[in-house]
């Protein structure tokens, strides 16, 4: 490899090391139990991009394996690693002078947690013990011929990805789009956490397009991350220590998953769009929606003023994928996607005489409109949907 690319992958592998806290995994995974307790009973897990004695995913299922119903467990570590054996979850790669060894890439299967300590009651504490007294549920990854020990590629990991019914994890960002890949390849149901700039990928929006993949449910606030002291966060206003701990937000980071909950079958409630046009905020002072110059659809500009008796396209803002219920509404195509008429000389030229910068060109694809008090407008991306009133008929107007 090139030294500046081996160096560009090393500086992303060192940056995707920031771990989610158990907190909001609990949450996540308790919304789906609320939908149906029976989510993951008898159901085979696989953290595959996590450290068993560094994870709080491994953590939060190893805590409820029984509670769960769960028939497996697997978690499988990542050799490449810079900070592999740094992590506080158990003691385990600590030498007791201080110093901790960097691990080896693992796997951990559990296929039973029991009281191990006789304390009565089953918990953490008895995986703990279970891992120092089993050294045999340990089994040490290899590299194969592409990739490196605990890759979630490798041959031994997909392997057990074989096994697995439901994979859940926070990946490394940088990986997302073969990762998410590789789920959809081998069929599996999924939870996984990443970065909601996702969402408008060639390789993502497609699936969540055909209801192959939508957003979780805890989305829209911030989440924090823990990282070593040493992580590079270079905003402010993105770190906070908590207990000598250091956190870290990055973007917006959402839950993508293929579990069904109940978010998703909640309906958005809308106001038809003559009562949108006098009572929502940005839509004061209009008579009419605005629409597209380039594409036949109106623009929405906030989910909430999706009309309940408009029957044409419209374009909303990403966020709506946050209420999206596909017996609700069908999404067509994204803004980025769309085949669009192409802005005209006449838009673009009025469009930088007002002002506005940006990169614009005549042809763009970007969806583009002369609101009501005529002046030229790009709006950020859209996906652009319709009411489903096929729906067996709850979506009349
Ligand atoms: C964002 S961190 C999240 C860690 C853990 N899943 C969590 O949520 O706390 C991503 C993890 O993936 C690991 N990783 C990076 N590249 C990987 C690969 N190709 N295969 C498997 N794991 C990988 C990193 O070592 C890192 O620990």
């Amino acid at each position: 490899m090139p030294q500046n690319r081996s160096l560009h992958a090393a500086k992303a592998a060192k940056q995707a090391e920031y771990y989610t806290q158990y907190i909001d995994i609990q949450k996540e995974v308790e919304a789906y139990l609320e939908f149906d307790p029976d989510t993951f009973r008898g159901k085979v897990v696989y953290c595959n991009c996590d450290d068993p004695f560094e994870s709080n995913f491994f953590k939060y299922f190893a805590a409820n394996f029984n509670k769960l119903g769960l028939k497996k467990l697997i978690a499988t570590s990542y050799d490449g690693s810079p900070i592999a054996g740094q992590g506080t979850l158990f003691p385990e790669y600590n030498e007791g002078n201080g110093k901790r060894q960097k691990p080896k890439a693992l796997a951990v299967i559990l296929d039973h947690v029991k009281d191990e300590d006789g304390d009565g009651a089953v918990n953490i504490e008895d995986v703990k013990l279970f891992l120092k007294r089993n050294k045999a549920a340990r089994i040490a990854l290899k590299a194969d011929e592409k990739y490196g020990g605990g890759d979630f590629r490798s041959a031994e990991c997909v392997e057990l990805l074989n096994q697995a019914d439901i994979v859940v994890t926070n990946p490394p960002f940088y990986l997302f789009r073969q990762y998410v890949a590789q789920l959809v390849e081998y069929r599996k149901k999924f939870l996984i956490l990443g970065n909601q700039n996702a969402i408008t990928f060639k390789e993502i929006f497609p699936l969540i397009k055909d209801n192959r993949l939508w957003l979780g449910v805890d989305n829209g606030g911030t989440k924090w991350f823990e990282v070593q002291k040493d992580y590079d966060i270079k905003t402010k206003s993105r770190i906070k220590i908590v207990n000598g701990i250091k956190y870290f937000s990055m973007g917006t980071i959402v839950w993508f998953t293929n579990l069904d909950h109940g978010r998703r079958h909640q309906k958005l409630p809308l106001m038809s769009m003559a009562e949108n046009l006098k009572f929502s905020k940005s839509l004061k002072g209009k008579t009419a929606y605005d629409r597209y110059d380039n594409y036949d659809a109106i623009e929405v500009p906030a989910y909430k003023e999706i009309p309940s008796d408009y029957d044409g396209i419209m374009g909303v803002p990403i966020t709506f994928l946050y209420k999206y219920n596909p017996d609700q509404f069908k999404i067509l195509e994204l803004s980025r996607y769309t085949k669009t008429k192409g802005m005209s000389k006449e838009f673009v030229d009025a469009y930088y005489e007002s002002g506005q910068t940006g990169t614009i060109c005549e042809g763009h694809p970007d969806l583009c409109y002369y609101d009501h008090n005529n002046r030229p407008v790009v709006p950020y991306m859209r996906v652009l949907i319709e009411i489903n009133r096929e729906a067996k008929g709850r979506n009349k107007k």
